[in-house]
C-alpha cells in the first residue's frame, strides 16, 4: 500500500519534486535491489494508469539496511537523510517490540529533532500497558502534534463521506439519537483467511486487529456529536468523547468464533488451524452488542460484527430507525417496515434510505403499502474523480501535517482500555471460540445475539 500510494501521488503531480524516499529494513539491498523490488510492487499493486512514470518514481528512492537494535544502521541512514530543508517524515511499520529501540536509535542518531514528524502504523501494542509503554517512548522524542498513528480506514473516502453525510446535511441529525433511531450495525466483513501474516494474526485475534482500532473509529465517527469544526483537535475532542463513553461489554454480549473448512464464491478453502498448522483458541470472527452510556444514544445497541472467510467482503453501516408512533393506515400495520439507511463503504460505495410508499394500483381495502429503496450510488454520483488507495490520503497529510484523519494518544488508550475489559471477560469465563464454516456469516449465536432483541443482521 505504501509506495502504490507515493507512486501515485508523484503521477499526480502530488509530490515535491524534492522529496526523497529511503526504505529501510533488515534485508540486505542496495538501493538499485530497492527500485527493482518497488518496480514489481507497482506492477503488482497499482493499475497501470495511476503509475504515471516510474522511472522518474523510481529515482527517488533508495534503500539503508537498519536493525532496530544496531545504531550503525541509523547513523548509515542519518547520514544519508541529511538536513532536508523542507523537514523529514518518518513511518514505522513494525512489530510492536520494535517501536521502543526504533525510536531510541532515532532519537540517538538525530533523526528526531525539530522538523520531523512520525507516522505509526498498527499494531501499537497488544492491550493498554504495551501500547502506553511505545506511546511513551514516542512522547520522549516526538510532541504529540508530529505524531501520527495511522488507522488506514480513516484515509478511506467513504469513511471521510460518513462525516460529510451527517455535517453537511440539515436532515438526519435531528433524527441522530435514541428517541428515533433502534440500533446500529456496523460489519466489517472479509473473505480473505490468514494470508501470509500467520504469526502475527494468531496472537493478535479479530478484537485487537479489526475492532480495537477501524470498528471503534467507524462507530465514533456514527455516534459524534458534531465538532465544532473539520480540524484535528476538534473532530478527535468528539471522537475520544464517544470511546470514553463506551459502556463496558458483558462476555454474553459478545460471540467469537473460529473458522473451519468450507467454500468461499464455489472455491473449497481450508479451516483456520490447517491454514495455521496447529490447533489455536485464536478468534478470527467477534460480534459485540455494544452501548454508548451518554445522553444522545442512551439504550440504543449498536451491534458490531467482524471476521475473516465470511461470504463477501463488505464493510457497511446500518443505521435502523424506530417505528412510526402511530400507523394510520389500517389493516396495513402489518406492512410497515421502519426507515433504514444503509451506508456502504465498501466495496460498494452505495447510500440506501429504504422509505415507505404506496403500492401504486387501486385497492379496496386503504392504502397498498411496501418499502422501497431511495439508492445513491456514489460511483455513478461521482464518475470524474480518482478513487484513492486510504494510504494516498494519509501519506499525503503527513508530508503535510495534518492531522485530523490520524488517532490521538487518548483515543488509542480508551479503545485499548475498553477492548482490555472484554478480554479479561473472555479470560474469566475461559471462552473459546465457536467454529463457524468458511464461507457463512459466522457462528449461529452471532445470529441470536442480535435475534433475542428482534433484530436480524443485514446482508
Ligand atoms: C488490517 C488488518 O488493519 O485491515 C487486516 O490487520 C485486514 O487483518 C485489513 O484484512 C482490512 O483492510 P481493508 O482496507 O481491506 O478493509
Amino acid at each position: 500500500m505504501l509506495l502504490p500510494s507515493l507512486c501515485a501521488l508523484d503521477a499526480d503531480g502530488l509530490l515535491d519534486p524534492a522529496i526523497e524516499i529511503i526504505g529501510t529494513a533488515r534485508s540486505e539491498l542496495d538501493d538499485q535491489g530497492f527500485r527493482n523490488f518497488a518496480r514489481e510492487a507497482l506492477e503488482q499493486f497499482l493499475p497501470a494508469n495511476r503509475r504515471g512514470s516510474m522511472a522518474t518514481f523510481l529515482n527517488r528512492l533508495s534503500y539503508q539496511t537498519l536493525d532496530a537494535n544496531d545504531i550503525g544502521g541509523f547513523q548509515a541512514l542519518a547520514a544519508k537523510v541529511g538536513t532536508p530543508k523542507e523537514g523529514l517524515s518518518i513511518f514505522l511499520s513494525t512489530a510492536p517490540s520494535l517501536f521502543e529501540p526504533t525510536i531510541r536509535g532515532l532519537q540517538q542518531s538525530g533523526l528526531a529533532g525539530e522538523n520531523v514528524r512520525i507516522g505509526l502504523e498498527k499494531p501499537l501494542g497488544v492491550d493498554l500497558e504495551s501500547s502506553k509503554v511505545i506511546n511513551d517512548a514516542v512522547a520522549a522524542a516526538f510532541p504529540e502534534d508530529r505524531i501520527f498513528r495511522i488507522d488506514h480506514y480513516l484515509g478511506k473516502e467513504t469513511v471521510q463521506n460518513l462525516l460529510a453525510l451527517r455535517f453537511a446535511n440539515l436532515m438526519f441529525e435531528p433524527l441522530w439519537n435514541a428517541a428515533h433511531i433502534d440500533h446500529v450495525q456496523i460489519t466489517v466483513a472479509e473473505t480473505v483467511g490468514l494470508e501470509s501474516r500467520v504469526a502475527y494474526y494468531d496472537d493478535s485475534g479479530a478484537l485487537r486487529d479489526m475492532v480495537q482500532n477501524h470498528m471503534l473509529q467507524l462507530l465514533a465517527l456514527v455516534a459524534m456529536e458534531p465538532p465544532v469544526s473539520y480540524d484535528a483537535t476538534n473532530v478527535r475532542d468528539e471522537k475520544v468523547k464517544i470511546l470514553r463513553s463506551l459502556r463496558k461489554v458483558k462476555v454474553k454480549e459478545t460471540v467469537t468464533g473460529q473458522y473451519r473448512a468450507g467454500a468461499i464464491g464455489g472455491e473449497a478453502v481450508p479451516g483456520y488451524d490447517d491454514e495455521l498448522g496447529k490447533d489455536s483458541d485464536t478468534e478470527t470472527f467477534v460480534a459485540i452488542k455494544a452501548y454508548i452510556d451518554n445522553w444522545r444514544w442512551q439504550g440504543v445497541p449498536f451491534y458490531l460484527r467482524t471476521g475473516k472467510r465470511l461470504p463477501r467482503r463488505t464493510t457497511e453501516i446500518v443505521v435502523q430507525f424506530r417505528n412510526v408512533p402511530h400507523a394510520i393506515f389500517p389493516g396495513r400495520s402489518a406492512k410497515m417496515v421502519s426507515n433504514r439507511l444503509v451506508i456502504g463503504i465498501q466495496p460498494s460505495e452505495n447510500i440506501t434510505l429504504s422509505l415507505m410508499a404506496k403500492v401504486p394500483g387501486l385497492d379496496r381495502d386503504g392504502i397498498g403499502l411496501r418499502s422501497i429503496p431511495l439508492e445513491i450510488s456514489m460511483a455513478d454520483a461521482f464518475a470524474g474523480p480518482q478513487r484513492r488507495i486510504a494510504y494516498e490520503r494519509l501519506l499525503l497529510d503527513l508530508i503535510e501535517g495534518d492531522q485530523t484523519l490520524f488517532v490521538r494518544r487518548d483515543e488509542v488508550e480508551a479503545q485499548w482500555e475498553w477492548i482490555d475489559a472484554i478480554r479479561a471477560g473472555w479470560e474469566e469465563h475461559q471462552l473459546e471460540p465457536k467454529t463457524y464454516t468458511a464461507g457463512s456469516w459466522g457462528p449461529s449465536a452471532a445470529i441470536a445475539l442480535a435475534e433475542r432483541d428482534g433484530v436480524t443482521w443485514h446482508e
